[in-house]
C-alpha cells in the first residue's frame, strides 16, 4: 500500500545541505536527484511565498481545510502538500496519510472504498488534527470519481481532510472546488530555478560553468523538475555542464541558431531565415519544437523593440495555433517566416 512504502522511501531523502558523504551508498547513487533534493520543510520550498504562507498557517492552527493546489508542473505542489502533512502529523504521518496518485486505480470503486476504509481506521490524533488523503494529478481522475468524492468529503469531514493537487483546477468539478480552498501555484523564477541548481551542483561536486547553468533555466522555463533533472542527465552522459553539452542532452535546437533565424527575418532576409529553419528541421525536430523555441527567442531578444516583439508575437501565435490543430509541417514554418519578414519591412 502507498501508505506504506512511500514515507519510509521520503525518509531517507536528504534535506538539501545535509550529509553528502553518503553518497557512496549504491542506492543513493542511483536515486534521481529530484527526489533526493525533493525538500522535506516549507523553508526549503523555493518560490511561490504567498502561497506557501498560506498553507503555512494551517499548519501553525493545525485545523486545514479541504485544499486545491493548482499550478503547472514542476513547482513544488505534491512537495509542498508531503511537507504540511508531516508537520501537522508529525511521527503519525505514516497511519494518517493516504496518497492515491494518478498510478493508483482511481476510479469510483477507489473513492467509494479504499478512502471510505480510510476515513473509518481509527488513528489518535491530537484534537483538533486530522487525517489527511493526499489526491496527487486529481485532474486525471475520472468526473464519475470526483462526484463520488462530493459527498465522501462530507461524511468523513469530522476526521478526515482531503488534499487535492492538480495541473489545472477547471479540471475539478465545480462542487468539489467549492468545498476546498484553492491555493494557486505559478512558475518559478528563473532565480529561483538558478539558486537550485547551483546549489545541487555544489553539493554534487558538478563542474559546470554559467552558459551551461543558463541552457538549463532556458530550458526548463520555471519548471525546477525539468532543470534538475537535465542536469542530472547532463551529468551522467558527459560529466560538466556546458551550453552544448546541455543542448546534446535535452534535444533543443540551439537557441543561437533559432535567434539567427529571427535576426535575418528582422532584417528582410528571407532565405538566410530560411537557411536556418531548414538545418534545424533537418535535425529532426517537430514544428512544436521549433515554434516554442523561436517564441523564447523573441521573447528574450535584446535588440528587438517592445512593438517589434509584439507583432511578431502575434504572427507567431497563429502559427501556433495552425501546428496544435495539426499542420505541423516545414509549409507552415516557412510561411511565418515570409510573414515575420513582412511585417519587420513595414515597420
Ligand atoms: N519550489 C520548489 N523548491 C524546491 N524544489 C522544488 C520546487 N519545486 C519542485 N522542486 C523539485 O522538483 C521535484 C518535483 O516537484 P513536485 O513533485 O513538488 O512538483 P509538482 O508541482 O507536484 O508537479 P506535477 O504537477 O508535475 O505533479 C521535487 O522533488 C523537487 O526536487
Ligand atoms: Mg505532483
Amino acid at each position: 500500500m502507498d501508505i506504506d512504502e512511500e514515507p519510509t522511501v521520503r525518509s531517507k531523502t536528504k534535506v538539501l545541505g545535509g550529509d553528502v558523504g553518503s553518497s557512496k551508498n549504491p542506492a543513493k547513487l542511483t536515486q534521481p536527484w529530484i527526489e533526493k533534493y525533493r525538500p522535506v520543510k516549507f523553508e526549503d520550498i523555493l518560490g511561490n511565498e504567498e502561497a506557501i504562507s498560506r498553507l503555512a498557517v494551517f499548519s501553525t492552527h493545525g485545523n486545514m481545510p479541504n485544499i486545491i493546489l493548482a499550478g503547472p508542473p514542476g513547482v513544488g505542489k505534491t512537495t509542498t502538500i508531503l511537507a504540511l502533512c508531516r508537520i501537522l502529523l508529525g511521527d503519525k504521518f505514516k497511519d494518517s496519510v493516504l496518497e492515491l496518485n494518478a498510478s493508483n486505480e482511481r476510479g469510483i470503486d477507489t473513492v467509494r472504498h479504499r478512502i471510505k476504509l480510510f476515513a473509518q481506521t481509527q488513528v489518535s490524533l491530537e484534537p483538533g488534527k486530522h487525517k489527511i488523503v493526499i489526491l496527487d494529478e486529481a485532474d486525471s481522475m475520472t468526473e464519475a470519481a470526483q462526484q463520488a468524492l462530493r459527498r465522501t468529503m462530507e461524511i468523513y469531514s469530522k476526521t478526515t481532510r482531503f488534499a487535492l493537487a492538480c495541473n489545472t483546477s477547471e479540471k475539478i468539478i465545480e462542487p468539489i472546488q467549492s468545498r476546498c480552498a484553492v491555493v494557486r501555484f505559478g512558475k518559478l523564477t528563473d532565480a529561483h530555478v538558478r539558486k537550485r541548481i547551483t546549489q545541487i551542483c555544489d553539493l554534487e561536486r558538478v563542474t559546470y560553468d554559467h552558459e551551461g547553468i543558463d541552457a538549463l533555466i532556458y530550458i526548463a522555463q520555471g519548471d525546477l523538475r525539468t532543470a534538475i533533472n537535465n542536469l542530472q542527465s547532463t551529468v551522467d552522459g558527459f560529466d560538466t555542464v556546458t551550453q552544448d553539452n546541455v543542448y546534446k542532452v535535452c534535444d533543443e535546437p540551439h537557441p543561437k541558431k533559432v535567434k539567427r533565424i529571427i535576426d535575418a527575418t528582422t532584417t528582410g532576409d528571407y532565405e538566410t531565415a530560411f537557411e536556418e529553419l531548414r538545418n534545424i528541421w533537418d535535425q529532426g525536430y517537430s514544428a512544436e519544437d521549433v515554434i516554442i523555441n523561436i517564441f523564447r527567442s523573441v521573447k528574450g531578444h535584446e535588440t528587438m523593440t517592445e512593438v517589434q516583439k509584439l507583432n511578431f508575437m502575434k504572427e507567431i501565435g497563429l502559427s501556433h495555433l495552425k501546428i496544435n490543430q495539426g499542420l505541423q509541417t516545414l509549409l507552415q514554418l516557412d510561411a511565418l517566416l515570409v510573414r515575420l519578414c513582412k511585417v519587420a519591412k513595414k515597420k
